[in-house]
């Protein structure tokens, strides 16, 4: 299969989700681990829709929660591609949630992952170009190779 280069706003994800009793903890405020679930599922969709192929979750970094997010906010994610290396890419989310009684939305949590992308067996192959267009985009694109050498760095210890 042979892809063309796509621009990172045809892959663009948003996810909207209602933060349900089932989603929270002892002080009605949505499970850190739900939160990263639904990070996972639309960083997932964002790669797969860019690369046309499977990809898997290969690392997620560090996830700070800056703000708690409570029973019955709306919870919207946006995932877009920051940068493709070759076989891998890294995927940005952002989190925002949102009161609709309130009329108040605010960014609560951005998180990086790194997805690989397969082929028909199952084995890493290159992933399909992504090309940063918009001021936002060219600036995560350069930040994405910062952090893709400090996780190889990482690894190696
Ligand atoms: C991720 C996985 C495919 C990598 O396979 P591998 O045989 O180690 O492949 P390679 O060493 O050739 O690495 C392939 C790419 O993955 C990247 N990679 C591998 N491990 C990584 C990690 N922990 N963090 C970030 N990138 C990683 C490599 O840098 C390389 O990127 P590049 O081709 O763009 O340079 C393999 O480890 C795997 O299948 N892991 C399980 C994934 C999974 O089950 N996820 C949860 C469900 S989706």
């Amino acid at each position: 299969m042979n892809i063309q280069p796509k621009k990172v706003s045809e892959s663009i994800i948003t996810m909207t989700e209602l933060v349900l009793p089932n989603n929270t903890n002892q002080l009605g405020k949505l499970l850190g681990g739900q939160l990263m679930h639904w990070i996972d599922i639309c960083a997932a969709l964002c790669s797969s829709k860019h690369t046309q192929r499977v990809c898997v979750t290969a690392s997620v970094d560090r996830i700070d929660f800056h703000h708690s997010i409570n029973l019955a906010d709306a919870v919207t994610l946006v995932s877009s591609i920051n940068r493709v290396f070759n076989t891998s890419m890294e995927v940005g989310v952002k989190v925002y949630a949102e009161s609709f009684r309130e009329g108040k939305r605010i960014h609560t949590n951005s998180a990086y992952l790194t997805f690989v992308s397969l082929d028909n067996d199952g084995k890493p192959t290159a992933a399909v170009k992504a090309i940063p267009v918009s001021e936002d985009e060219k600036r995560r694109y350069e930040e994405a190779l910062q952090r893709r050498e400090a996780r190889l760095q990482s690894r190696k210890k």
